[in-house]
């Protein structure tokens, strides 16, 4: 990515999830902007060849587990020793464990609602403090189009709503400190868990979305960058579908 306007020049990031595959697009895309990029994920072997695509040595790779709010505080204690600041907070950490309602077991809720919703609530808790006190600061929600709901995905479609309502009410609550929040669902992207699913269901989900192809990996990290740039500085509590016009399942 030569030649990209550097419009996070001097700014830092910290994106969980960032050794997964959206994660690692969207740490790629705000570095090649200038960012100086925080990568968090538990799997500390994929945090590696994320911190390794970016190439620099002020790429600091946490393998704190985000589900933990002692672990949560830690990291971004470490990052403020490091930087004095966190600019933009992607909040990109999820996963599904999906099942028809009756075969769905309490650890499959608990798990998917702690990992997608809780894990985004404790890292923007904690790095909020930061940004209150710095008076300016970007959060960036990553929902996913199952929010609007999805057969089989009754803890995933919960969590991604309840991130919806996080950015609303974060939103409301961090204006008057100079912090936007925002947020980005994606629909059918190309990634290689995508690749994983039947081809049944890929041409179903293919055929409900008015583009007929899915989305690049890219487009969602264009959509976090402009959320986390001041070419987004009148937005907030948005919810951008970046999901070739299809609209729910
Ligand atoms: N891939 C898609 O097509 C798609 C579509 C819609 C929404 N999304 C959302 O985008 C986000 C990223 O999805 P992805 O496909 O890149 O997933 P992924 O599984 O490739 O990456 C997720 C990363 O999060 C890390 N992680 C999991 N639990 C963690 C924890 N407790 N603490 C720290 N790190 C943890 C994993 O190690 C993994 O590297 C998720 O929120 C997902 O729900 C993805």
């Amino acid at each position: 990515m030569n030649n990209i306007a550097q419009y996070l020049a001097g700014k830092v990031a910290l994106v969980t999830g960032a050794g997964g595959d959206l994660g690692r697009g969207i740490a790629v895309r705000l570095h090649a902007s200038g960012a100086r990029v925080m990568i968090a994920d538990y799997n500390r072997d994929r945090a590696l060849q994320t911190a390794d695509l970016l190439g620099e040595d002020e790429s600091v790779v946490f393998d704190a587990d985000i589900t933990d709010s002692n672990a949560v505080q830690e990291m971004v204690g470490d990052i403020a020793d490091r930087h004095g600041q966190i600019d933009v907070l992607v909040n990109n950490a999820g996963d599904i464990r999906d099942a028809l309602l009756q075969d769905m077991t309490e650890v499959d809720w608990d798990y998917v609602i702690d990992l997608n919703l809780k894990g985004a609530f404790l890292c923007a808790r904690a790095v909020a403090a930061m940004m209150i006190e710095n008076k300016s600061g970007r959060i960036i929600n990553i929902s996913s189009m199952a929010y609007q709901g999805n057969i089989g995905q009754v803890n995933y479609a919960s969590a991604k709503a309840g991130i919806v309502g996080m950015t609303k009410a974060l939103g409301l609550e961090l204006a008057r400190h100079g912090i936007a929040v925002n947020c980005v669902a994606p629909g059918l992207i190309n990634t290689p868990k995508a690749a994983m699913l039947p081809d049944k269901t890929k041409e179903r989900l293919v055929k409900l979305t008015p583009m007929r192809r899915m989305g690049n990996i890219e487009d969602i990290a264009n959509a976090v960058h402009f959320f986390s740039s001041d070419q987004s500085s009148y937005v907030t509590r948005q919810v951008m579908h970046v999901s070739g016009g299809m609209e729910g399942f």
